[in-house]
Order: structure tokens, then sequence, then C-alpha cells
């Protein structure tokens, strides 16, 4: 693996200076200059490498790389930890098909290699598509991403917002919006599952601000004034989702629900949705399967609406972010921040978020301001 350059030095070490090969790479001179590129070719990342099964999570010294000639090149400011990276930053991985990859699916910064759309300086989110899965992420100085990858950020929202927001936020909109577009009504009770994660805690802010009643489901009753404070009309433990086990169908409760749990909680929140009631599904911290019945779908007309914020088309990211950008004057973004960290404290961090042991965001630094 030749992107590799050298592991990082210990701070205050004198451990040897990486040396651009210039000569191979006379395209990234005409990089634009910065301020914080004192060394274009090489930049600090967090690389997950995965040899045979020997699995290495470390902060290296990296030769970013481009992986078509019109990738552009993002100089990122903030990431963010999500459940996904944990995936990726595990052996075996249910989603990493290469061996080494810096990791993070979620990006923000400032373009310094752009083209005709997205201009150098705009700010934009990078997430989706392969990003920070099966090519580099966000955990790095310097990130090349395709343009489809790039969203600019509205005006309202900062690269700081961008990554407290991250793919989770992005989700959480895009569930609510799937909803309204099947119809949900301002007022409604809607049902949140895995309330205090990444894409609960904003879902239940969106939905509240959005004029709904969330309901928050979770497995963490600690967390019930921060929920209620975020835009809770009301916190339930995450097994009192639904009633009457014995039966096929439970009671109807919920006018619409945001699911990223899956597995059983999915099951339970489909036979406790109202008539012609949807749920919008997009994650799987409980488990991929599900087991359920017709009954839900054939006697109550409920609807299971996927939501994957990985392709979705530029037109529905602009939507997303718009809509975000609309509440963002009513929402205090660093009230979903869990923790800041550095590259350096990924790696416990991904341990935190995969045993479930953070409340709303991890946000990375790879900037100071
Ligand atoms: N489809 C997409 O495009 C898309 C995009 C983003 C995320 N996702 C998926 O959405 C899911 C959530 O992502 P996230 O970033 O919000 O993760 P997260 O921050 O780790 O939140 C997940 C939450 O689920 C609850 N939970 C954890 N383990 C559970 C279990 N065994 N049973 C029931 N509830 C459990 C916890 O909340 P409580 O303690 O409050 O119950 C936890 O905070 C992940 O599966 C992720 O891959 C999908």
């Amino acid at each position: 693996m030749n992107r590799l350059v050298t592991p990082r030095s210990a701070p205050g070490s004198s451990g040897p200076t990486p040396t651009p090969d210039f000569g191979q790479r006379l395209s990234v001179i005409h990089w634009p200059q910065s301020p914080h590129l004192p060394n274009l070719l090489v930049v600090k990342a967090f690389v997950v490498s995965d040899e045979g099964g020997r699995l290495s999570r470390e902060v290296l010294d990296y030769e970013p790389h481009q992986v078509n000639d019109d990738d552009l090149l993002v100089e990122v400011h903030y990431s963010s930890v999500n459940f996904k990276d944990a995936l990726v930053a595990s052996s075996p991985s249910r989603v990493r098909r290469v061996d080494t990859v810096v990791g993070g699916v979620d990006a923000a910064g400032v373009v310094v290699k752009g083209d005709a759309l997205v201009p150098r300086g705009t700010s934009v989110a990078v997430h989706g598509g392969d990003i920070g899965v099966n090519r580099d992420g966000g955990f790095a100085e310097f990130l090349y991403a395709p343009r489809r990858c790039l969203s600019p950020l509205p005006s309202a929202i900062s690269t700081r917002d961008a990554m407290i927001i991250g793919t989770a936020g992005f989700t959480a909109m895009a569930s609510v919006l799937a909803l309204e577009d099947r119809g949900l009504v301002r007022g409604a009770n809607v049902l949140v599952t895995g309330a205090t994660g990444g894409v609960g805690s904003q879902s239940v802010a969106y939905l509240a601000r959005m004029g709904y009643r969330p309901t928050a489901a979770t497995g963490s009753p600690r967390e019930r004034e921060w929920l209620v404070d975020l835009g809770a009309a009301q916190v339930i433990d995450r097994d009192a989702i639904d009633d009457r086990p014995q039966r096929v169908l439970a009671t109807e409760q919920w006018d619409g629900a945001v699911d990223c749990v899956g597995g059983e909680t999915l099951h339970r929140v489909l036979r406790s949705l109202r008539y012609g009631a949807a749920v919008a599904a997009s994650g799987l911290v409980a488990g991929s399967g599900l087991d359920t019945t017709l009954y839900p779908f054939i006697t109550r007309a409920v609807s299971l609406v996927g939501i994957d914020a990985v392709a979705a088309p530029p037109k529905t990211r602009r939507r997303v972010w718009d809509s975000i950008a609309a509440l963002a004057p009513l929402i205090d973004f660093e009230r979903f921040v869990d923790h800041l960290t550095t590259l350096d404290g990924i790696s416990n961090a991904l341990d935190e978020v995969a045993r479930g042991a953070t409340r709303g965001r991890t946000l990375v630094a790879l900037r100071d301001s």
C-alpha cells in the first residue's frame, strides 16, 4: 500500500519527516494556496487497515489521492463519528470491501480544488457514496471526493453545525420528509426509536420544531430530561412501544414513526402504527432481520418506507439540507454534541459508538478554528 507514508510521530518526538514526491504528482502543485496547507501531499489521517484479519486503526501521515481525475479536493474542518464508521473499523466488516481506507463517512470543510459548479471556497458537507467505506473519508485533513458527494452548505449552516448534523441528521430529516410526503399532518404523534442516538435525537428535535409531537423511545432513561429539552412530547422505555404481545396487532398508537433500530423494534413499531400510518426505516442497530407479519400492511394499510442517505440524488440532498437550514434559527446544534475529539480520539469514540454509549453526536475537529 504505497499511499501510507509513515506512522505519525508521537507528540514531542522527532520522527521522520515525510518527503513529498513532487515529481510524480505535478498536478497538485497547482492547488490553491491555503495557510493550512504546509505540506500539500501528506496529511494526517485516521487509517483503518485490515490485513488478513489483523485490524489496525491509527493516525498516520497519509497521501490523499484522486480516484477519478475530476475529483474535487476539500480541506476538512470537521468530521463526526457514526455507527457506520464503527462497522467500517471492525474486522470482519459488514460494509467495508477494501483492506485499507481512511475512515469517516462524514466531512465538512471548504473546497480548495473545485469546478464550475462547486468552485473553490465553497463550504460543503461531504457524505454518501463510498466515502469513508470503500474510498478515503473524512477522518483526514484533506479529502478528495466526487462532486456528487458534495453538498454546498446553506449559509445558515456552518461547517461545524454540518458535522453535528452529519449523515445522521440528514437521515433524520429525510425520514421526516418521507413521512410528510405520505400525508403526515402537523400535530401528529410520531414515535422515534433509538432516540438518544444521532438519527433519533435529531429526529426528535426536527419533528418538534416542525409542529409534530415526537415520542422518544429509548433504552437510556437517564437522558429523559435531555430528550424533553430537545422537544420530546413524551419519553418512553424502548420496551413500551407496543402492547398486547399475545395478539398479532397491538393497540394503534402512532401516526408515524422514525426507526433507526430495526430488528424486533421495527416489528413492534409496525404492529402499533395507526391505520394508514408509515414508518421511515433507516437503521439496523438492533439487527438487520425483520420477523413480522403481513397484518399491519393488509389490515391497517401501514407503509414501511426505506430511507437511504448514501445514494440520495442531488435533488434530495438539496431538499434535505435546505429543510434543515430552515430550522437552523430554531435549533441549538451544540445541544447534540456528546463530545468533541480529534483524530487521536477517534479509535475510542468508535468503541463508544459501537457500544451505544454515546448521546447525540461525536464531533471530530480537524483544525483549531
Ligand atoms: N439508511 C441510511 O442511509 C442511514 C444513514 C445514517 C444512519 N443509518 C443507520 O441508522 C442507525 C443509527 O445510526 P446513528 O448514527 O443514529 O447511531 P447511534 O448514534 O449509535 O444511535 C443508535 C441508537 O440506537 C439505540 N440502540 C443501540 N443499540 C440498541 C439495541 N441493541 N436495541 C435497541 N436500540 C438500540 C440507542 O438509543 P437509545 O439508548 O436511546 O435507545 C443508540 O443511541 C445505524 O444502523 C446506522 O447505520 C442509516
